[in-house]
């Protein structure tokens, strides 16, 4: 016994001075490489003061960046963090030097080693020859076969808001139109038939809804402090909530791509316009997408995919709420393209004013309020700066979105700043809900034709009005680092039929 206690208390002293050595060694990182900072904590190192000391990690960063400048490095628990907010710098790590850039760091996959696997976590010629196998599964004529998942969720989601504007009821439309993009995702992205928009107590939306709590729970925490202890937090994943759901959504799907070598959907989803994709190109490329690229991708399409649709389609509804002469412009617009009133899924996107209104919305409420990027070669050099290999770069999208020497008035809904002639004038990085250049969202077009088809048919039959409940411009933000901006309150409006539809 006694034995057995001191070789326990001689492996906790080794982890400690190892742990010790390591986090001394990290958070001088900085102060080697000259950048400027907020001191870190030894034991947390930044992101404790970011998540207690203010309202939001959002003020937090914006308050460093006005004492450190637009390129100052903080940490991330033991990961040093570059948060870059300097346009032209933004664009060599994006674009001109994105070989030096190309990966995604994220500490998910210590937890999660299917990351590994999907697109969003891929690394170096891997990660491109899966991006050029998938690039055709999200084009435009691609998103017409799933326009249809979209129109028919759209009315049913149409239905149960009929239902309360019967009732006179305001509705909390962050949760509403998070079971709306919930439910195109099952069906679409993870071959499964939920029902969330009509029962909020789907299994699959309220399993979904504790996944994403989970991304960043405690546990997770836990391996962004003490990295070491990585190997154990992942084995012990399944036993979380988000292991678990993530577990019976990869049964579903090990099945499902089992049962389409003998059977085709009607309409393709996007497992089967996967499946078809690594099919098409098998002579032309070296390599071969396999069932777990598939599966991965699917799982992380849901965490990159529906969380930000829904929080771009709530915004916006929220802000043509409270700006009634924005939503009577987009109107009137959205009926001179469809004036019998049926969208026409051909023409949605050619209404401009629609497009000004989405990007404002996203330009003000960025989904993802920053991204990653890792250095992938031994030195990068961005500016002034060397870069050793694996340093990682966070872009402080949400910033530059709120920046009043790149967006004068930043916190003005304003869509008029889309209009072409005003867009011209933008530096190319100004606007990143996206991201940008060779690894941006591949989801855009996914994201924008639901966006548009919700809307559009929305609005052709109600207007969008404020209720008792409805916050004044701006509401109150939750934000953590490159997760997502949350309205703390939700977001509640009434709808009012209009007189003057077909
Ligand atoms: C309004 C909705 C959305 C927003 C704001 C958004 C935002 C982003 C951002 C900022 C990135 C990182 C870009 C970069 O590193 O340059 C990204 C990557 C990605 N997004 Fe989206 N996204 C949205 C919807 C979607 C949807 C609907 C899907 C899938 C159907 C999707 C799938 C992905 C994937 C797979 C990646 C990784 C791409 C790669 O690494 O090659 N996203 N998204």
């Amino acid at each position: 016994m006694g034995l057995l206690l001191i070789f326990f208390c001689s492996l906790l002293v080794i982890y400690l001075m190892l742990w010790l050595t390591q986090r001394w060694r990290d958070l001088n990182f900085f102060k080697r490489l000259g950048i400027p900072g907020p001191e870190p904590s030894f034991i947390t190192g930044n992101i404790f003061a970011a998540r207690w000391s203010m309202d939001n990690v959002g003020e937090c960063i914006s308050k460093w960046r006005k004492e450190y400048g637009d390129a100052f490095g903080y940490y991330w628990g033991t990961v040093p963090h570059i948060m870059l907010s300097d346009l032209d710098l933004v664009k060599e790590v994006l674009v001109s030097d994105f070989n030096s850039y190309r990966n995604r760091n994220n500490q998910l996959s210590t937890q999660y080693p299917e990351f590994s696997m999907a697109l969003q976590g891929l690394k170096d010629e891997e990660w491109k020859q899966v991006r050029s196998i998938l690039t055709p599964v999200f084009t435009l004529s691609k998103m017409k076969h799933l326009s249809k998942f979209m129109a028919d969720c759209t009315e049913r989601l149409r239905e149960v808001l009929e239902n309360s504007r019967e009732k006179n009821e305001s509705i909390n439309i962050h949760e509403l139109f998070a079971r709306f993009t919930s439910e195109i995702i099952s069906m679409t992205a993870l071959a499964t038939e939920t029902h969330p928009i009509k029962n909020p107590l789907d299994w699959f939306y309220v399993n979904v809804t504790k996944m994403f709590q989970g991304t960043m729970n405690s546990v997770t925490m836990l391996a962004i402090y003490f990295p070491l202890i990585g190997p154990l937090i992942a084995y012990l994943t399944p036993f979380t909530p988000f292991g678990r759901i993530k577990g019976s959504i990869r049964k579903k799907l090990v099945s499902e791509i089992s049962r389409r070598k003998t059977w085709r959907p009607s309409i393709p989803d996007l497992v089967q316009l996967m499946l078809e994709a690594r099919e098409s190109d098998k002579e032309k490329l070296t390599f071969y997408l396999s069932d777990n690229h598939v599966i991965a991708s699917s799982i992380f399409v849901l965490l990159g995919g529906y969380e930000t649709t829904s929080n771009a389609l709530a915004y916006t509804a929220y802000c043509l709420a409270v700006f009634p002469e924005i939503q009577d412009k987009l109107y009137d617009e959205i009926k001179e393209s469809f004036p019998d009133g049926k969208v026409d899924l051909g023409r949605i996107h050619h209404i401009k004013y629609l497009d000004q209104v989405i990007n404002e919305t996203l330009r003000i409420f960025p989904p993802s309020p920053s991204f990653r990027r890792e250095v992938t070669v031994d030195e990068a050099k961005l500016g002034p700066y060397r870069l050793p290999r694996d340093t990682v770069i966070e872009i402080n999208v949400f910033g530059i979105h709120h920046d009043p020497n790149i967006w004068p008035d930043p916190w003005k809904f304003d869509p008029s700043r889309f209009e072409l002639e005003s867009k011209l004038k933008h530096h190319p990085m100004a606007w990143l809900p996206f991201g940008a250049g060779p690894r941006n969202c591949i989801g855009t077009r996914f994201a924008l034709n639901e966006i548009k088809i919700c809307l559009s048919k929305l609005l052709l039959q109600y207007r969008f009005i404020p209720s008792d409940k409805t916050e004044s411009f701006p509401p109150k933000l939750d934000m953590l680092p490159a997760t997502r901006v949350e309205p703390r309150h939700g977001l509640w409006i009434k709808l009012e039929k209009r007189e003057d539809i077909n």
